[in-house]
């Protein structure tokens, strides 16, 4: 990929870590994720006062994406305000993985360091929508 291509999803992750929504936690995320014809979609943590309730930066960008006709992602950026790199959790794997088990996942520090991975990596073996596959549908 293109330097500037990847510097401006870092970007956009970056930005949409700071309208996360983490009262609970104090614990931002932004995501940014690519589809395949090169457009980009947000998300940010939003955390609910009935905790479990609370969505991953991730499903975020991956739902408001989905539900605006994307269907194919070619990579996602995760931003955190810690100097660890953030994994993107079990469920945003498995959501992740259903639309794109090719996925890069592109992890960004608080120094503005990177860290590169792929989601098959991260979620090996993975249940998928061929798992559901019927002789008759
Ligand atoms: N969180 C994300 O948004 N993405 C991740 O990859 C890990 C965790 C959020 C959920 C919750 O709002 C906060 O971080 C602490 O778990």
């Amino acid at each position: 990929m293109a330097k500037h291509r990847l510097n401006h999803l870092l970007q956009r992750a970056q930005e949409a870590q700071k309208r996360a929504y983490a009262p609970y936690s104090d614990f931002p995320v932004g995501a940014a994720l690519e589809t395949t014809s090169g457009t980009v979609y947000t998300g940010c943590n939003i955390e609910i006062s009935s905790y479990s309730l609370t969505l991953c930066a991730e499903r975020v960008a991956l739902f408001k994406a989905v539900s605006e006709g994307e269907r194919t992602f070619t990579r996602i950026v995760v931003s955190a305000a810690t100097e660890a790199f953030c994994p993107p959790c079990g469920a945003c794997r498995q959501a992740l993985a259903d639309f794109a088990p090719d996925l890069e996942v592109v992890m960004l520090n608080n120094k503005g360091e990177t860290r590169i991975s792929k989601l098959a990596e991260l979620l090996p073996e993975a249940f998928g929508p061929e798992f559901l596959d019927r002789e008759n549908p």
